[in-house]
């Protein structure tokens, strides 16, 4: 018998709207995994996490977390099948992030190269939870004790870290508690690359629109994007080795082989020879496709929003009966009494 439920978490901020690469390296995956029946799933809106770089927002911060959980389930998050959450409607994910805080070492936070990222040059003036983030993510997963976390390959060190924190905890208090979390990160689009900068990831807070799809765009939008998208003036070639120095023409592909479901080689063996001229309009096309019955269901979904608040106490109360009593284990462990 394994020790531990086989369950996956994954979690997505509300902070802007959802991408193509949040769909293609996440959201798609959460989908195949509910939908694989192997795990008990949980997919949560990360509110606390998006608080981190933007406060006082109020009306933004919950548009954006009822648009998100619209997003999920236009996508194929069915909340019967799978546990869908606010994080801060589940309050246990804070909670046990502040006994992480007191396990994490300020040298572990300080490697982190999302911190760097995000705070820039103005690492004095970001928030402190802008420096937990990390914590408070490790905290999301182990409340849960998931075994399993499907990301894009940006979350990697976060990953690392969790394990790093699980082993840390077990360890000080003698115990074989917390799991060591695996990563899930497969498949031709775990790194979605700006439309714009091959160089950089497709990212919601890019000041450019035109470098990014938006899972609410419409069809016009998202073919007048992929038009525009940066290219070279080399038609394709026949296999993935003839696209190593060109990360605009990989990125394409890698985007096709995703939305259509078939490996990158696969796309080029239908479309090798040929120029963008002819590709990108195939690739508008299955964009358009793939996305927009997605795009119409989340604005659908967001006319009802009681009912999008009635699914999200729903989740949370299922939620509780599996985080309430593994927070009051790990109190137990710690020593916390009364
Ligand atoms: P966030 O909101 O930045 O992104 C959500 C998910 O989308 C993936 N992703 C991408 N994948 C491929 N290409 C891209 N261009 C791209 N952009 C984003 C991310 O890898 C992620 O899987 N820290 C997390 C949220 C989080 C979380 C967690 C995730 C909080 N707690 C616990 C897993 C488990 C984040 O900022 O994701």
């Amino acid at each position: 018998m394994p020790k531990f439920t086989p369950r996956v978490f994954s979690g997505i901020q509300p902070s802007g709207g959802l991408t193509l690469g949040n769909y293609l390296g996440a959201i798609k995956r959460f989908v195949e995994m509910q939908d694989a029946g192997t795990h008990e799933t949980v997919y949560c809106m990360v509110d606390l996490h998006a608080i981190t770089a933007e406060l006082a927002q109020p009306e933004k911060l919950a548009h954006n977390t009822r648009e998100l959980c619209a997003g999920f389930i236009a996508s194929g998050i069915d909340p019967e099948k799978s546990i869908l959450i606010n994080q801060s409607q589940v309050p246990e994910h804070a909670q046990l992030a502040w006994i992480f805080n007191c396990v994490a070492r300020m040298g572990w936070m300080q490697r982190m190269t999302q911190f760097k990222d995000k705070a820039g040059k103005h690492a004095q003036n970001a928030s402190l939870g802008l420096f937990a983030y990390p914590a408070l993510m490790a905290a999301d997963i182990l409340i849960y004790h998931a075994t399993h976390v499907p990301v894009g390959e940006d979350q990697k060190q976060h990953l690392e870290l969790t394990r790093d924190i699980a082993i840390k905890f077990n360890h000080d208090f003698g115990v074989d508690f917390f799991p060591e979390t695996e990563p899930v990160i497969e498949g031709a689009a775990t790194r979605v690359m700006s439309l714009r900068d091959g160089s950089k990831k497709m990212s919601k807070s890019d000041p450019s629109d035109m470098s990014r799809i938006n899972m609410t765009d419409d069809a016009d939008a998202i073919a007048a994007k992929i038009r525009k998208a940066r290219t070279d003036p080399e038609p394709l070639p026949s296999d993935m080795d003839g696209l190593t120095d060109r990360p605009e023409a990989r990125n394409l592909v890698n985007i096709y082989a995703a939305l259509a479901e078939i490996t990158p080689d696969a796309v080029l063996s239908d479309h090798g020879g040929k120029g963008f001229g002819d590709f990108k309009p195939a690739l508008a096309d299955l964009a358009v496709a793939r996305l927009g019955p997605i795009g119409s269901e989340m604005s659908r979904l967001m006319d009802d929003q009681p009912e999008i608040d009635r699914i999200l106490a729903r989740g949370a109360e299922r939620a509780r009966e599996i985080t309430a009593p593994i927070l009051k284990r790990t109190y137990d462990i710690v020593g916390m009494v009364g």
